[in-house]
């Protein structure tokens, strides 16, 4: 039979398609900062269970010995270490980065995950006219800033200085749809007469990951570090009718993403698979920015 030269087949009879690089993260070792929140433990957990080495990081003291009991139940001590991590303070973000290297010689992986972002819990609800953008508190707007901007940079410095002498490295920014266009605010009307407000401080200190992403990609694409960012959108967590109905009405996929449906991505990202994308943004959001 003569196969037509330009039709693939014809190529592949004379040269076999190549397999991609290993999904595989076994072996690797992953810093994730905010490690104690939703996504940080989700995360978490997976790498661990696929045989990655993984520091825990973060600055919450209250919600660390839950999480240990967990993973120290479930893992072996080598495979990780917990640090309280502050990623507003040099000196912690140096401990850090310190102790990972002390314990298991070096950093792979550094997923940037920790982020102030307020939740629409009584709390919040008791000061929503502050939400409103006019009159949002520049003091609640720089500490955002502090954390998710100033913060994400100090600790991805620390890591980048570990990485080069390396000649080796890997980021992972986390970033939000809100990194990329403008919360839809009627998600956030309950139908109560109340109308709530996604703040600015969160869109202000997140709209910077993208280009942040691609100015280290850029800074250190010669040198062995790459740096992507992943655009994770509404994880579920109990939201109540009211939320959910706005949601399914807005999204094109018509729901929330459950957290596992993260694990896949962020293990894309962290393994060799991925070796020839760098200041990429991959969007796991159920199509939310694709109208
Ligand atoms: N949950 C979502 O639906 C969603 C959607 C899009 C993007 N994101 C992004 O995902 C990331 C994680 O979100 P989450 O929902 O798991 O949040 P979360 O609030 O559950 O967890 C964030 C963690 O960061 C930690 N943290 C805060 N300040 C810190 C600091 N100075 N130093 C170290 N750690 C600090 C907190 O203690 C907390 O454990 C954030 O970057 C967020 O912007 C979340």
């Amino acid at each position: 039979m003569n196969l037509n030269e330009s039709s693939p087949f014809a190529n592949s009879m004379q040269q076999p398609y190549h397999t991609h690089a290993s999904l595989s993260i076994a072996g690797k070792v992953i810093l994730i900062t905010g490690a104690y929140g939703l996504i940080g433990q989700t995360v978490s957990i997976s790498f661990l269970d696929q045989g990655a080495y993984i520091i825990l990081a973060d600055i919450d003291t209250n919600k660390r010995p839950e999480v240990e009991n967990v993973v120290s139940a479930r893992f072996p001590e080598k495979q990780f270490l917990f640090q309280t991590l502050d990623i507003t303070s040099e000196i912690s973000c140096a401990n850090t980065v310190n102790a990972a290297v002390q314990k298991f010689g070096r950093l792979d992986v550094l997923i940037n995950n920790a982020a102030i972002d307020a939740k629409f819990d009584a709390e919040q609800s008791a000061g929503k006219h502050n939400a409103r953008f006019e009159n949002y508190p520049i003091a609640s707007l720089r500490n955002s800033v502090d954390v998710n901007l100033i913060g994400t940079i100090q600790i991805t410095q620390q890591v980048c200085r570990q990485m080069l002498r390396q000649n080796a490295g890997n980021i992972i920014n986390v970033a939000s749809t809100y990194s990329l266009v403008a919360p839809n605010q009627t998600l956030y009307n309950f139908g109560d007469g109340q109308q709530q407000f996604k703040p600015v401080d969160y869109v202000a200190s997140k709209s910077f990951i993208p280009n942040f992403t691609r100015y280290v990609a850029t800074f250190y694409a010669r040198e062995g570090i790459r740096c992507n960012a992943i655009v994770p959108h509404a994880i579920f967590n109990n939201h109540e009718t009211p939320f959910l109905e706005n949601f399914a009405r807005l999204s094109p996929m018509g729901r929330m993403c459950d957290r596992d449906e993260l694990t896949g991505p962020f293990t894309f990202l962290a393994s060799d698979a991925s070796s020839y994308m760098t200041g990429s943004l991959l969007s796991v959001d159920g199509g939310w920015t694709a109208w």
